[in-house]
Order: structure tokens, then C-alpha cells, then sequence
């Protein structure tokens, strides 16, 4: 079994980030500039938006937080968004999810001008995706494809299974996984809520994506040998074996799963650190205007 070092490989494509940019800044013009929108005090909000913004600062991306109480209402952040849009020293939006209530993410999410989207969430977006045109693909997804990339993993003609079918996961990674490309090709089957017998579904797969937010919900009974796992679930549980008395752990029960597979991404260190140098190299996208 080989573990799949997101960790590693992020740092890897930090550095040819910073490169990229330090190229940029050396011939005298503006750093990529990247704006995350924070609504409210979710400690899990505010944990990944501090990590983009560390991650942006460590490759020379300007990186701005604006941060707004849960009350804000809908209409002055579609107010804040229209400012942002308009102007021409920012590259990059991302209002971070989910928002209050009150406030429709369907509504906010669209008004973000599409060449600024890097997560990649706005309907244009998806649409581009789908029909495999240049675009922003969502952090997450675009960084499991990277990690397979990166490992040689082929899954050409590959049963692939994706359980959960979020818009931000579940749903995209199993296109891309479709597509007619060369970390695409598989055979996906999409499984969540209402799919019958997943274990034996799962059980056939080549390739398992778990990302259903539920804690070590893929066992090992679920996984045929020398199969490739990528979990993108991060959950903190209490831990009597740590210093803080809490630890991170994923969608896939990892010591029993490890045990039979070939590949697997550990959490913490496996899809999480693909998906912030994700977005860092969809910024860097959005500053060379490389989506219309
Ligand atoms: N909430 C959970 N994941 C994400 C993400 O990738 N982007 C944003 N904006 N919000 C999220």
C-alpha cells in the first residue's frame, strides 16, 4: 500500500506557483490577487479561510479577507460582490460556504462574475466544465485529479465509484472522471442516500472516492483488494491520544482500509492541501485571464 502524500505534492505545486509568480513580480507588475468572503462564525469556515489565506501569502498571492457578521443581509452581499467585480486589481473570489440562512447561496453564488469564480461554483462554470471547456474546476475535484496525476494512477476504462453527490464533490469529480481525458475515461457510478446495496457496488470499484460527510462510513468488507481510496470527509472527534484531546479523521476507516488497497490518502495531509493549492492555481488562472 502506498499512501498518497497530498501534503507533499501541494507543496510540490506551491513552488511552481511561487515561481510562476515571482516571474510575474520581477517584471514589475501586480500580484494575483484572490478576496475570500467570510459570513458569520463557523470554527470550520474560519479554519479553512485562514488556511487559503496562509497558503496565498506563502506563494506571493494577495490575499484579502473580508469578513462580515451572520447578519448581513442578502442584498448587502450582493452588494459587496458587485464591488469586488468590478474591480480590475482582483483576480479572484471565493465566498465561503455555507452561508446563513437568510441568505441564498444559489443567489450569491451567481452573481460572482464567472471570470472571477475560481471555486469554479458558478452555473457558467459547471456548464463549461461539463462540456469539458476551459474553466475553473472546483478546488476539490481538480485537486483528487492532480493527486491521480501526479501518482501515475490510471483510470482509463476503470470502475470508478463516487459515493456522495454534493455540487461541490460528488457531483463534479464524477464528470471529470467520465470525460474523454487522460485522468478520465473510467466507468463512474455515483452512489449517495438512496443507492441499494453500495457495499457490493463499492466492492466492484477499482477507484472509490468517499465523499459523503460521515465518519469512517467506508470499511474494509466495502473494498476489493488493491483498490485506490481517496477520502475527501475531514471530521475532528475527540482523542484521548492527543495533546488537544481532539483528532482529524476521514470518510474511510483508514487502519482497516489501508490494510487492503494500493493507493490511499490519509486525512489529515491527503485531499485537503490538494484543494488549497487548487484554488491557489485557479487564481493564478484568474490573473492570466485565462477564462473569459
Ligand atoms: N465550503 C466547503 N468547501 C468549500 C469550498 O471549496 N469553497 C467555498 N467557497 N466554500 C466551501
Amino acid at each position: 500500500m502506498e499512501i498518497l502524500d497530498g501534503r507533499q505534492i501541494s507543496l510540490d505545486i506551491k513552488e511552481e506557483i511561487k515561481k510562476e509568480v515571482a516571474g510575474y513580480i520581477d517584471k514589475g507588475v501586480r500580484a494575483p490577487h484572490l478576496v475570500a468572503i467570510l459570513v458569520g462564525n463557523d470554527p470550520a469556515s474560519q479554519t479553512y479561510v485562514n488556511s487559503k489565506d496562509k497558503s496565498c501569502k506563502e506563494v506571493g498571492i494577495t490575499s484579502s479577507l473580508y469578513k462580515y457578521s451572520k447578519d448581513i443581509t442578502e442584498k448587502e452581499l450582493l452588494e459587496v460582490i458587485d464591488f469586488i467585480n468590478n474591480d480590475d486589481e482582483i483576480d479572484g473570489l471565493i465566498v465561503q460556504l455555507p452561508l446563513p440562512k437568510h441568505i441564498s447561496e444559489e443567489k450569491i453564488i451567481q452573481r460572482i462574475n464567472p471570470a472571477k469564480d475560481v471555486d469554479g461554483f458558478h452555473p457558467m462554470n459547471i456548464g463549461k466544465m461539463v462540456l469539458g471547456l476551459p474553466t475553473y474546476i472546483s478546488a476539490t475535484p481538480f485537486g483528487i485529479i492532480q493527486l491521480l496525476e501526479r501518482y501515475n494512477i490510471d483510470t482509463q476504462g476503470k470502475n470508478c465509484v463516487v459515493i456522495g453527490r454534493s455540487n461541490i464533490v460528488g457531483t463534479p469529480i464524477s464528470i471529470l472522471l467520465s470525460r474523454k481525458a487522460k485522468h478520465g475515461n473510467a466507468t463512474v457510478t455515483l452512489c449517495h442516500s438512496r443507492t441499494k446495496d453500495l457495499k457490493n457496488i463499492c466492492k466492484n470499484a477499482d477507484i472509490i472516492i468517499a465523499a459523503i460527510g460521515k465518519p469512517k462510513f467506508l470499511t474494509a468488507d466495502m473494498v476489493k483488494k488493491g483498490a485506490v481510496v481517496i477520502d475527501v470527509g475531514i471530521h475532528r472527534v475527540k482523542s484521548d491520544k492527543t495533546k488537544s484531546g481532539f483528532k482529524l479523521i476521514g470518510d474511510v476507516d483508514f487502519d482497516e482500509v489501508s490494510k487492503k488497497c494500493s493507493f490511499i490518502t490519509p486525512v489529515p495531509r491527503g485531499v485537503g492541501p490538494m484543494t488549497i493549492v487548487s484554488l491557489m492555481q485557479n487564481t493564478l488562472k484568474a490573473y492570466k485571464k485565462e477564462v473569459k
